[in-house]
This record gives C-alpha cells, structure tokens and sequence, in this order.
C-alpha cells in the first residue's frame, strides 16, 4: 500500500505529536520538550521526551523513538498503512483511494461490509432490549446489578423470542445471503434465516477498535448452553481479541484483569476496574498475551476460586510470562469470581485483593505445596527438591537469589540448604536444558531459529491430542523422533504411545506425568498453549508450515551427523519432500 508522500507530510503536519502523545502518555512541560513515563518499557522515572519543535519521541531508557506515525504505530502495534488511517480519522482527513488489486479491494469491501452488517445487528439487539420486547431482558441485565449506563456503554442487547426477524432486518438494510451467512451472523437456507441467539441476553464483542465483531448470547436464568458465542468469521478471530480490550486499552491502571467471562468484565468496568478483560469462551493463547503486551507489563489474574479456575491460571502464566508480562494471581474467596465478589464485598474490597496478589511464581509453588503432606518428612522433602528445580528457572542470578530468600522464608526451609539444592538441580539440567540452549547460545539469529523450531514443535504436539486422523497417517506427517529438547521429546513419545493404543492423548493427564519437577511441568503445559485457528482452511496452513518446520529441522540434524553415502542420499530427497509437503487431511 503506497500513500505519496505530499499526504503523509499532510497528515503529520496536522496531527501534532504532542497532542496524539499526550493521549497515551501523560506529559509534562520542561523548557522547550515535554517528558514522561515511557510507554514502551516499565519505569519510574521519565525519560521519555518528546520534541514538538522537532515532532519526534525519543526514550532514554529504552531508545525507542520516532515521528508521530512511528508512535501510533508502536504504541497500537498497527501497520504503516493503519497509522496513517488511524491518524486520518482523527483529524477528519480524506485519504486518497489505495490503487489495491481488485481482488484485494473487493476483499477489504467485504470484509466493510460484514462489519456494518454485526454493527447493524447490534443495533437491532439493543434497540429489542429498550423495547417492550425486552422487559424481560432489561430485568435480568438489571437484577444482575448493571445500571442503564454500563448496559449502554456496553452496548448490551437482547436477541427476540423468535428467530425469524433478524433476517428480515438484515435483508430491508440491503444485504444479501451470501454475505449474511459468510459472516456467520445466520445460518441461511431455503426458508431463510435463523437467529441462534433467539430469546437470549447479548453481549456484543467488540475489537480493539470497539468494531463489533462477534456476540455472547446468555440464556436468561438457567438452560444450556448458558453461553453461546458467535463462531469465528473473516472478521472475528478468537485468538487475537479480548472482550473489554476497547476500554481497557486505554486505563491509567499499568495492568490489566484478566477475567474468564463477560459479566466478570462488566462488573468490574462497573465498580472502576476498566482494565479488566476476558478471552471469549476460549481458552487464554500466545495471541492473547500478545495483544495485552502491546500495552501493559503487567496482568492480574482473577478466574474464578474453583479448582478449574485454578488451573486456567496455571495455564495462563506460563503462556503469559513467555510474552514477557509480569503475572500477579488476585485470590477471590470466599466469593467465586470477580462480578460475585464485588456484589459481595464491594469495589473497595477488591482493590485490596489487587493490591495483595500473588506473585504468579508463589501462587505456583503454593498450589505444588498444597500437593505434599508437610507432616511426612519424605514428602516434605521431594517438595523441597521440586522448589529448588522451580527456582532454577530463574536465569538471573540476583532475581533467583531474592525468591530464594523468599521462598526459604515461606516455607520455613534453612536457605543455606535451599541454595544447595538449588544449584544441584541447576547443574543436572543447564547443558541439555531447552533454556540452555536458548540462553547458552548468544547469536541471535541461532537464538530465533531456536525458538521458531520450539514453537513449531509445540504447535505440532497439540494438534496430536486433538486430531481424529488414524495412527498411521499421522505417520506420514511426522514421527516421534522429530522431537528434540527434554520436554517436547518426552510429550511425544507418550502422545504418540497413546495415538498408537488408538487413545485420544488428554493434555491434563499428559501434564500430570511431569509431576515430579515444577518447571518441566510448566514446560509441559505451554505445548498445550500452542493452539491452531478455529478455521480450517487456515489451521491446515498453520499445521503444514509446522509441520515442515519440524520435520526439516530433523532432517538437517540428521545430515549433519550422518556419514553413510546412501542413507545422505536419501536424507536429501526426505528434505526435498518435506519442502513441499502439504497437509491436507481434515484436521
Ligand atoms: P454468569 O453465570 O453469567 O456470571 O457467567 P460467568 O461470567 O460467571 O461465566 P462462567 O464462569 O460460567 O463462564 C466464563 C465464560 O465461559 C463465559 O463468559 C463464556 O464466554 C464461556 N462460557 C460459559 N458457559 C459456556 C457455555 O455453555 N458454552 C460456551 N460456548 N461458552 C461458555
Ligand atoms: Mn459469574
């Protein structure tokens, strides 16, 4: 996409960087420049300058810095092209037309129009909630304690008794069926189309963007499903949006809640907490730890107080910290979730509980404690050891020492014998380890490569405990021994001894096998992070590069030490094979 160059002047000149700044950052005058915390690293005192003379940012902690379409760009992770709109919009600035390919413009009109058309519907649903129509809803909305302004601000509505009138809307607005049912806004056939979400509370999703994207449907009072939520479409990826994230990008809080559902997010918008958000009806990803990075350092993590609650989080953290955020865990009881407790205990209350989380790595070695009888010195004693394992995933020297010091105190253990123990359990591991073999290795490049083979793995591993195809054409794809560092190789010879044994491998049973070391269990459960798209085509995609990915990585290990002439020979025509190995079965 190409903009010339006279528009782009246009369009910094008319945005000033230190008013489209000052949104997101809060400045402060001193002389000719203006300072502040800088948004793109953690810090106490600002550094973060910004010259209206020169109209460029400048951080000198970090050395992030640019123009105003840089800061838009880096602060919202958006494109170039999406800066520049963005910007545009701002200050009511037309662009000229992009000259895209027609199929790529009839695709972005598409993709516009399925956009009106869930704006359209969510127009439809509100306005049946403020209807007669929608007493009932209006009662239940209100009965759960949402005053009209939280409805309002979240655009809550109400899908009608029959479904039946939503088509007939969507068709008096111009859109056709093709369009209705590619948006999977209805399921069309011959006799039309039928609302899924009849006679049920809405809960509109919004992007990043507060574009609708999607619905949450609540059966009012008890039936199930209790939630349904829209499938995913060419405009509703579940993996990359968070319900809430249009508000919550834009707190003052430097966190966020991470909460398991809508009405969680709403009360706690409700009671002052707008940063909270929730992932929708799936399980928390990498994608999701992503997005929430691109604007805080910090997540608090407030599922609910049951022991599945407990092990989302257990969950969540790892997949969490790998994104570089730092995780607190807020304990709820006696109350289960966070909309349940503010009615309980009030917004004051919860503050509290904020500010008395859990750092996650001592919410992890509680829930391990809570797994040994302390009175039984044996077991007390293997507690112990998984403790001096857990700290050694610590690669900084001074950080490890001041849990150390912490955890010794905690759990009432000399630290003299916990630092022992410590650096035995370093050394058993540091040369083979994944982390080993990612920190030990200094060059970047081996580093990345590293960490794409890893990822691809893991990826891979996943997609075995969930796929339906017969042993032996999983075989044709990849093989166990594909699977190298001392985690993923372990997980695969027992998802594949299962696939073998015509079982379908179970990721909590899986886990369960690393019981004896904290920190291989947290290895263990990220390989269930790695999820593929919900839609297929795409999935197929993702699991073929991955599939490549490992099967490759393999083969060039494999040349590396093999010296029989005919064995290279046929090495060499595998990697030819693997290179345009597509998969195509269904997932
Ligand atoms: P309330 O009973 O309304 O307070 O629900 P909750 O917000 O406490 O949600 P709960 O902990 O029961 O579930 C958390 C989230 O999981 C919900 O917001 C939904 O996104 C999702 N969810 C819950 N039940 C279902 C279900 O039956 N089907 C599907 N697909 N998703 C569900
Ligand atoms: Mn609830």
């Amino acid at each position: 996409m190409y903009y010339p160059e006279e528009v782009i002047e246009e369009l910094r000149n008319r945005n000033d960087i230190v008013g489209v700044i000052s949104q997101a950052v809060h400045l402060e005058k001193k002389g000719s420049r203006y300072f502040g915390l800088c948004p793109f690293h953690s810090e106490k005192t600002g550094s973060f300058c910004v010259s209206p003379d020169r109209q460029m940012y400048h951080c000198f902690g970090c050395g992030a810095g640019g123009n105003v379409i840089s800061f838009v760009m880096n602060y919202e992770n958006l494109s170039f092209a999406e800066a520049v709109e963005s910007l545009a919009e701002r200050v009511g600035m037309e662009l000229p037309k992009q000259n895209y390919s027609a199929k790529a413009r009839e695709e972005v009109d598409r993709k516009a129009r399925m956009l009106t058309a869930y704006k359209d519907t969510a127009i439809f649903y509100y306005k049946q909630l403020r209807s007669p129509a929608g007493a009932k809803a209006m009662e239940y909305f209100s009965r759960r304690g949402l005053s009209q302004e939280t409805m309002n601000r979240f655009g809550l509505g109400y899908a009608p008794q029959s479904p039946a009138p939503l088509y007939r809307y969507l068709k008096s607005k111009g859109y056709d069926d093709g369009l209705i049912n590619d948006s999977q806004l209805l399921k069309v056939d011959e006799r039309g189309g039928w609302d899924r979400f009849y006679n049920r509370a809405i809960f509109p999703i919004m992007d990043s963007r507060s574009r609708v994207i999607g619905f949450g449907g609540r059966v009012m009072g008890s039936g199930e499903p209790k939630y349904l939520n829209s499938p995913e479409s060419p405009i509703f990826d579940k993996s990359r949006n968070l319900f809430g994230l249009n508000f919550a990008k834009s707190s003052k809080r430097s966190y966020m809640l991470l909460c398991e559902g809508y009405m969680d997010v709403i009360a706690l918008h409700q009671a002052g907490f707008d940063c909270a958000v929730a992932s929708l009806g799936t399980a928390f990803t990498s994608g999701h730890a992503a997005l929430i990075k691109r604007y805080v350092n910090e997540v608090v993590i407030t599922y609910d107080s049951d022991g599945a609650g407990q092990k989302a989080a257990l969950r969540a953290i790892p997949i969490l910290r790998a994104a570089g955020i730092r995780v607190k865990v807020l304990d709820m009881k006696p109350h289960k979730d966070p909309d349940e407790f503010i009615v309980h205990l009030g917004a004051e209350e919860y503050e509290k509980r904020i500010n008395e989380a859990k750092g996650s790595f001592f919410f992890e070695t509680d829930v391990m404690a809570s797994r040994f009888d302390m009175t039984d010195p044996e077991s007390k004693t293997t507690f112990h050891r998984e403790l001096a394992s857990a700290l050694t995933a610590f690669p900084d020297t001074l950080e490890r020492e001041n849990y150390l010091t912490a955890a010794a105190a905690r759990y009432s253990i000399s630290a003299d014998h916990l630092r022992e123990m410590v650096s035995f359990a370093g050394r058993g591991r540091s040369s083979e380890s994944e982390t080993g073999r990612l920190f030990g290795d200094h060059s970047p490049s081996r580093r990345e490569k590293g960490r794409g083979i890893l990822s691809a793995e893991r990826t891979v591993l996943n997609w075995l405990t969930v796929t339906s195809l017969p042993y032996e054409t999983v075989l044709r794809y990849v093989r166990p021994e594909y699977f190298r560092g001392e985690v993923l190789s372990d997980m695969a010879r027992m998802i594949f001894d299962r696939l073998k044994a015509g079982e379908r491998p179970d990721p909590a049973a899986l886990i369960d096998e690393f019981s004896d070391d904290a920190e291989l269990r947290l290895r263990a459960s990220a390989i269930f992070g790695a999820e593929l798209p919900e839609d297929a085509r795409e999935a197929r995609e993702v699991l073929s590069d991955n599939l490549r990915i490992v099967k490759k990585d393999y083969i060039n290990n494999a040349l590396r030490t093999e010296t029989d002439p005919e064995k290279l020979q046929q090495l060499l025509t595998e990697k030819a094979l693997a290179d345009r190995m597509k998969f195509d079965e269904t997932i």
